[in-house]
Order: structure tokens, then C-alpha cells, then sequence
């Protein structure tokens, strides 16, 4: 063979091969069908983040940390490297990792004692005292070099990609911005004091639909942490900018408990109900343990998966109430406070609760428990992702409320969490939002808060991935992350089960949510039952792939107008 036929050969060969790469494919619409592996977040831009990963071979943990790095650019008011998470990981025949059942906790912890907000007077919800010590970038790389296949280059490109081109505003962006925007106005001296926000984020009350958000602040940050890790983040230039953001705005953190900061690897929290086995995030998450509860109590009465009448509604309100008082009464940081999961999810415990479901009418509050109410939330986000050997992975991240704290990292473009709040900061006395939590969950150095964040992964009973799911909408994750998954698994439909109207109950405020445009009038069943009905724009935003044969349906919630993206 001449060196020229040979030459040619190798050419043809590298054309084929490039042709066979599979293309990944964006949805034009909020859900749709793949053959091969799926991604869905809530902006199209991180699901093919994440399938952009899967074409190049990666797995599910390599496409949910391309996408959530995606997210902290595209999506900076709900989650993002200033923030944490949990990511909830089942690769039941991973060719580089073989058989992986695991959970990773990378929620943000706290610098402060569980006086420090009684003795401060700080604020909790916004400027530096607000902040907890961010966990998403140790988190996401420590998944990404135990689990995942690719290297740090490669995941992080899409995500500087998309901070130095851009993201186009979308009608969410815009009306989060439109609310926010009002409160800079009703409180004028935070134009200068979180300049990020005001000027780069919301641009000056003057944004809308269409215009362009670049960010190479956050592009140069995202590089760093590709070129060195999370290092990068907890002891070099990112860091010191870190803390010096939240010592000019009220609050106190070290470069040592920056530079301690570690994700946790966990069990996950497992449990098989009726011919499925859900997987997903134990303490301090609450919405693992809240949605099993849920589901144990209502078992004895009804099929969940199958039950559709309004009957079921009425039992479905009543299991959250009693799974929503355990929640705030018990839960809390597993490494401070010790949690009774056995006996919260123990048949002698839940079978005389699960008897008293079926009751004429509802009770009042303290019939179900004893203690306070549950803290509310707008931030947050969700990425669910199947790849081609049928590994998933559920990751839920956060800043909590809109854009955090308020704080900007001016140099580096991104904001930091305001996740203090979600701990109990004054005992007995109700947060920003007029709730109360219990003293379980105050916050100590190195405590992680509660949370609501809810990622689940469902298999069948031979352990192949059925379903990813998970939500963001604070206390509302949890019960959109349920009634999404319970419907899904009845009609394989996540597209139908995305947009039926939910529900939600959290115990306190002692009421049930429905959405708009919904009106108590729709459920004559709970009015009935002696139900408060209350009516707002939405419960949670799901983000969901399930498994039907050979097709992966995925759908991202059109409340937050997410796409999915996958392979075919
Ligand atoms: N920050 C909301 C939650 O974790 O529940």
C-alpha cells in the first residue's frame, strides 16, 4: 500500500468515525423523546451541556456536572458555584465503574454558633451574614473524579462557553427580575451595595425578554477551576475575593473554613413501595424521608402509582400533613442531631397514623404535630439525567432565594447563597418569612441546614433505572417531585404528568395550594373534607426522564421554560 492509499484510509476512517459520533439534540419544546440517554434542566442550554457530554462518550455523572457548571452561568439566580447541593447517583453497569449506588452532599455549611444571629441582629436572607460556606464546586468535581469518565477541561468547556457568549432572557429570567427588581427600588441603598445584581444581573430594572447576558467574570472563574480544580475555588484568587464579598457586607467567614469545606459521600436513602425501589437523598435533605413517609401512609389505602380519584387527593393531603409536622418536629443535619429514620419509616410507627387517613374532615395543625411552620424559597434547580448504559443521576442544587444573598463576587460573576436562612436562626421566633423550625436545626460550625431538595432516582424491582426526578420550589419540591413521579409511573407520560395541576400541603401554614389556573371551586372534594384552599401561580418545577422500553421521555417544566436535550 503506497503511503497516499494509506493516508487516504486513515482519512476515511477518521470521516466515518466522526460521522458516527452521535449529534446530541436539543427539544424545541419542553419535552420529547430519545432513543439513547437523555438530560433534563430547567434551561435548554444545560441539557445540552449534558448531552454534549454523553456524545463524547461520558456518563450520567459527566452530563450532570457539565450541566449544573452550565447552570451557575445561565441560570446565576437559582443556583451556581456560590452555592451547594445533592446529587443522588445509580449506575447499576457503568463500563469505566461497574455498579455505583450513591448519594453526594454538597450542601453549603455554616461558619457561625447557634447564637450568632440572636447576639448579631444579622440579617439571614440578605448580605454577608446570609452566606454558608458554598459546597457546589467541591461537590461537583469530587462526583466528577470518583464517578465520572471525562476530564475537568472537557466538562467545564460548555459552561465558559455559555458564561463568555451569553444567555438570552427568557420570560422566567424576566419576571424573577421584574419581582427583584421591585424590591431594589423599595430599598434603593442595595443598588450600591450588591452591585453585581443591580447592574450586571438585573441591569438596572431595565431587562427583557431577548437581551443578552454575558458573564466572562464567571467565564475566568470557571476556568480557573478547570485549569486547577476546586482548589481554585477554596484557597486561590476566587476565594480571597470570597471572603473579602462577605466581609463588606456584614458578615464574617476564614479562608480556613473555606478552605475545609468537603462534599459528604452518603447511602442513599432506599426503600422499595409497591413494586418500585426509590433511591434518593437522605438527611439533611428532608425530601427523601418526607416523600417516603408520604408514600408509606398512603400504601395501606391505595395503590399510589395507581390512585387517580379525588378520594385519593383528600388521603394524599392528609399523609403530607403528618410527613410535614415529622419534618419540621425531627429532621435536621444527621452529624449534629440524631434523626429516627428506622422508626419514621417503620410500619408500627406509620400503620395507627396511616388508619386515621380517612377522616371526614381535616384536622388542625397540632392534631398532626406539635411545632412550627416551614421556610419558603424561589431559587433552586434541578437536572435529571439516563445515559447510554441506563446510569442516572438526580442533582438538585441551590442559592436558596433569588440570587442568594444578594452578594456578588464582582470579579468572578457569580453570587453567593443565602442558605443561612434555611437553618433555624432565632429559636422560637419566625424568619424573614414568618416561619418558625425547629431548634433541631439551628445552625453550628460545620452544620449543614435543612433542606427540602428532593433528587430521586426509581428503579424496577431488577434494578434498572425506571425514572430521575426532582424539582425546584422550596418546601414545594417535595410534593411536585412526588405527584410528578406517581403519575409517571402510572402512564409513562412525563409530558401529561408535568402539566396536570398539583397540590401542596406543608402542615403549617395549615392550608392546601393548588395552582393557578385552578380555583378551590375544582376541588369540591377537599372543600368538602373542611380543606383552606389557596391559590398560587405554581408548585415546583420538575425536571423528569423516565424509562419506556426503549425510549427515554424526558420533560423539563415549562414553569421555569426548561428544554431536554439527549441522543438518538
Ligand atoms: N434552599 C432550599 C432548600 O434547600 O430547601
Amino acid at each position: 500500500m503506497t503511503t497516499r492509499t494509506f493516508v487516504t484510509l486513515l482519512l476515511t476512517l477518521a470521516l466515518l468515525l466522526a460521522h458516527c459520533a452521535p449529534t446530541p439534540r436539543t427539544s424545541t419544546t419542553y419535552h420529547d423523546t430519545f432513543s439513547t440517554a437523555a438530560v433534563a434542566a430547567d434551561h435548554h442550554l444545560a441539557s445540552n451541556a449534558g448531552a454534549q457530554m454523553l456524545a463524547q462518550g461520558g456518563n450520567a455523572v459527566d452530563a450532570a456536572v457539565a450541566a449544573s457548571f452550565t447552570l451557575s452561568a445561565v441560570r446565576p439566580y437559582s443556583c451556581g458555584i456560590g452555592g451547594g447541593g445533592f446529587m443522588v447517583i445509580a449506575l447499576p453497569n457503568d463500563p469505566t465503574h461497574g455498579h455505583v449506588l450513591t448519594a453526594i452532599n454538597h450542601r453549603e455549611t455554616s461558619p457561625y454558633g447557634p447564637t450568632y444571629y440572636a447576639d448579631s441582629g444579622n440579617s439571614s436572607t440578605i448580605g454577608g451574614a446570609a452566606v454558608a460556606i458554598p459546597g457546589t464546586v467541591a461537590g461537583l468535581l469530587y462526583a466528577l473524579e470518583t464517578y465520572g469518565t471525562l476530564d475537568r477541561a472537557t466538562v467545564l468547556q460548555p459552561a465558559i462557553e455559555a458564561a463568555r457568549t451569553g444567555f438570552v432572557v427568557d420570560p422566567h429570567y424576566e419576571s424573577m427580575a421584574h419581582r427583584l427588581t421591585q424590591r431594589f427600588n423599595q430599598n434603593p441603598e442595595a443598588k450600591q451595595r450588591f452591585p453585581l445584581v443591580w447592574n450586571h444581573f438585573l441591569k438596572q430594572g431595565t431587562l427583557s425578554v431577548g437581551q443578552t447576558i454575558t458573564n466572562e467574570p464567571q467565564a475566568r472563574a470557571l476556568q480557573l477551576i478547570a485549569d486547577h480544580g476546586a482548589s481554585a475555588f477554596y484557597e486561590g484568587p476566587i476565594a480571597k475575593a470570597i471572603i473579602e464579598a462577605i466581609d463588606q457586607t456584614g458578615g464574617h467567614m476564614t479562608p480556613d473554613q473555606l478552605a475545609h469545606y468537603q462534599p459528604d459521600e452518603t447511602e442513599p436513602l432506599t426503600h422499595t413501595i409497591v413494586r418500585r425501589t426509590y433511591i434518593t437523598m437522605p438527611p439533611p435533605s428532608s425530601g427523601g424521608i418526607t416523600m417516603l413517609q408520604t408514600l408509606l401512609l398512603l400504601s395501606p389505602h391505595i395503590d399510589p402509582i395507581q390512585a387517580t380519584t379525588p378520594e385519593h387527593e383528600h388521603l394524599l393531603v392528609e399523609a403530607l400533613k403528618h410527613s410535614f409536622a415529622d419534618r419540621a418536629r425531627l429532621l435536621a443535619d444527621p452529624n449534629f442531631v440524631e434523626i429516627p429514620l428506622d422508626t419514621m419509616l417503620h410500619e408500627t410507627t406509620l400503620a395507627p397514623i396511616a388508619e386515621t387517613l380517612d377522616t371526614p374532615t381535616t384536622h388542625t395543625p397540632d392534631f398532626y404535630g406539635t411545632n412550627t411552620q416551614l421556610p419558603d424559597d424561589s431559587g433552586t434547580s434541578h437536572v435529571s439525567v439516563i445515559d447510554q448504559w441506563g446510569g442516572a443521576v438526580a442533582l438538585t442544587e441551590t442559592i436558596n432565594l433569588e440570587f442568594g444573598s444578594l452578594v456578588g463576587v464582582d470579579e468572578f460573576g457569580f453570587v453567593l447563597n443565602n442558605e443561612m436562612d434555611d437553618f433555624t436562626t432565632i429559636p422560637n421566633e419566625p424568619n424573614a418569612f414568618g416561619l418558625i423550625q425547629s431548634n433541631r436545626n439551628l445552625p453550628e460550625p460545620g452544620k449543614r441546614p435543612l433542606s427540602s431538595m428532593s433528587p430521586t432516582i426509581v428503579l424496577d424491582l431488577d434494578g434498572h433505572v425506571k425514572l430521575v426526578a426532582g424539582a425546584s420550589g422550596g418546601p414545594r419540591i417535595i410534593t411536585s417531585t412526588l405527584q410528578v413521579l406517581l403519575t409517571t409511573l402510572r402512564t409513562n407520560d412525563p409530558a401529561l404528568a408535568i402539566t396536570r395541576p398539583r397540590l401542596h400541603h406543608q402542615w403549617q401554614p395549615n392550608a392546601v395550594f393548588i395552582e393557578s389556573p385552578q380555583t378551590p371551586s375544582d376541588y369540591p372534594h377537599l372543600l368538602k373534607r373542611g380543606h383552606e384552599i389557596r391559590t398560587r401561580t405554581d408548585i415546583g418545577n420538575v425536571q423528569i426522564i423516565a424509562v419506556d422500553g426503549n425510549t427515554l421521555k424526558a420533560a423539563s417544566d415549562p414553569n421555569k421554560n426548561g428544554r431536554p436535550a439527549g441522543l438518538d
